[in-house]
Parts: structure tokens; C-alpha cells; sequence
């Protein structure tokens, strides 16, 4: 089993020293190791469970408190099968016990208005990113609580592909919206520490410092050297690359349009952008 350090080392890099009062930290180390789970048992998880992990991510903190986002369980095998429709590019869907959707939902806050007699002052853009901030927390929450039960989960952000379809299937009123899914169930395999950008690059100090391409390359090469791409991304169109590390294919990922009809999907619901 791997210590919290090592762990850290793995994943960044260039993580320093682990002070003594955090070394041997459990949770600490049990967050630091996790990752993704796309493979599951195909047994449901125990009744109550995810109410209870329901509850404990939206413990989470809210944005003022507004608590603008929802959490929406998927039981109807109906819904769910054209959920899995509509994912069938994704392999691993089918095959996951139990898919929620986080929601970011700022109808609440306007019903309140309505219901108090307040004019609601803040028709703009902010409506928007503070439910879809509070959504993402609580997704993170759930998925800490879950891992520390010993369940996997992934989230899955090309529902919001189908915005429009997923918001008639889970009956989504105006300004509810999907922020992600998210698979759960009890893995299969224990999840993989994959690496990430060193900590040099993403953790700041007094003032923003850019990237740079040596340093990007660099992080690419420590990548492969643990876990390199099985294969590369769309080679009809970009073609073979003599080296190919997680920059390219990120490169190659968003350079190909994606979820374009998504700003007008989230004015359709209701939200004003500017
Ligand atoms: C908001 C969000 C959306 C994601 N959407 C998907 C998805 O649609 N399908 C999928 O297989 N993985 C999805 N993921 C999982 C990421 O691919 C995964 O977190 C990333 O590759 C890093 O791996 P790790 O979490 O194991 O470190 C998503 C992750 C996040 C945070």
C-alpha cells in the first residue's frame, strides 16, 4: 500500500516533502490515490446507500448558501435504458449499476422570489454559473463520500450532449439543468492513479506563471513513462505523431467542436448569458 508521499510523487512529480502531522493521514492518502472507476460488479450497491452519500455531498458548501443544485437518482429502466442509448459511445455505461445526475437549479431561488415578492435582481450570467459551481461541488462531495465507502464513480459529462433529450426524459423544468451524470457502483478493479500536470505548473504563488511548452513536454514524457496513450486520437484526420503525450491529444480533443449547441441549450432553459 502506498503512503500518502508516494502517492503524491507518482501523481505529480515534483510533489515535495508530506509535513509529519500530515503523513499519515488516512483520508488524506485515500483521496490522493483515488481515480476514476469505469468497470463495476454488476451487483446494485446495498439499499439507502446513495440517499446517505445524497446527503453527505450535499453537505457541501453552497454559494451563499443558495443551495442551487439537485441530485437526481436514476431507477426507472426505462429512462435508463435510453440513457444508455444515448451514451452507447461509451462503453462502460451499460455496464455501471446506478447513473445520477448532478443539477444545477436556479428555479428555486427564482420560486422564491415569487413566493416572497421580490423582484429577482440578478437575471444574468452568474445565475447560471453559480448553480452549475454548486452542482460540481456537491458531485465531488458525493464522489469523496462514495470512495471513502469503498464504491467507484466517474462522471460523465457527455449527457451533456443530449441536454436537450435528458432534460424531457428527467422531466427538467427552465432553469434546472444537467451539470454531469455520474456512474456508481462497486468496482471491479481498483481505480489507477493517473498523473497529472506538476504541481510547479498548477499551483500558484502571489502571482499567475504560464506554462511553457518545455515544461507541458516534460510533464508529457513523465506521463508516458507511467501509462502512455494506447492509441492515438483520430489519426484519419491529424495523422501518426513520432510523439504523442497528453498535450496532443488534448489538442487533437479540442480541435474537433464539441457540445457547440450547449450556450443556446442553457438560454433555451431560461438563463441569460451577458
Ligand atoms: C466534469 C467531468 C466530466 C467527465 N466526463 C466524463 C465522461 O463523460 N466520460 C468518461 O468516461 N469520463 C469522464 N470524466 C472522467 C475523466 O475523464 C477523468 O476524471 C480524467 O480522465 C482523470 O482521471 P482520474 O479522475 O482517474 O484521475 C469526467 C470527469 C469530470 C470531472
Amino acid at each position: 500500500m502506498k503512503s500518502l508521499k508516494e502517492l503524491l510523487d507518482l501523481r505529480f512529480g515534483d510533489a515535495g516533502a508530506v509535513p509529519d502531522s500530515l503523513a499519515g493521514n488516512e483520508a488524506l492518502r485515500r483521496l490522493a490515490g483515488r481515480g476514476v472507476v469505469r468497470r463495476f460488479k454488476p451487483e446494485p450497491v446495498a439499499p439507502g446507500v446513495l440517499d446517505t452519500l445524497a446527503a453527505v455531498a450535499l453537505s457541501t458548501p453552497s454559494k451563499s448558501d443558495l443551495q442551487q443544485r439537485d441530485i437526481l437518482i436514476v431507477e426507472d429502466a426505462a429512462i435508463r435504458g435510453r440513457i444508455n442509448e444515448l451514451l452507447k459511445d461509451q462503453d462502460w455505461i451499460p455496464g455501471c449499476p446506478h447513473i445520477l445526475v448532478f443539477l444545477g437549479n436556479n428555479r428555486r431561488q427564482r420560486q422564491v422570489h415569487e413566493w416572497r415578492g421580490h423582484a429577482f435582481a440578478n437575471d444574468h450570467l452568474d445565475a447560471f454559473f453559480n448553480a452549475a459551481v454548486d452542482s460540481a461541488i456537491a458531485m465531488e462531495g458525493f464522489i469523496a463520500a462514495a470512495e471513502a465507502a469503498g464504491l467507484g464513480c466517474c462522471p460523465i459529462s457527455v449527457i451533456r450532449n443530449h441536454a436537450e433529450e435528458v432534460s424531457r426524459l428527467l422531466g427538467l423544468p427552465d432553469h434546472v439543468f444537467p451539470v454531469a451524470g455520474l456512474g456508481v457502483g462497486i468496482p471491479a478493479a481498483p481505480a489507477f492513479v493517473s498523473a497529472r500536470l506538476p504541481l510547479g505548473l498548477t499551483v500558484h504563488r502571489d502571482r499567475y506563471t504560464d506554462a511553457t511548452d518545455e515544461t507541458v513536454r516534460a510533464y508529457d514524457r513523465r506521463r508516458n513513462g507511467i501509462f502512455p496513450y494506447r492509441a492515438q486520437r483520430n489519426v484519419a484526420k491529424f495523422g501518426e505523431a513520432p510523439e504523442y503525450g497528453w498535450s496532443e491529444e488534448k489538442a487533437r480533443h479540442y480541435a474537433v467542436p464539441e457540445r457547440a449547441d450547449f450556450g443556446a441549450y442553457v438560454k433555451r432553459r431560461g438563463f441569460k448569458l451577458e
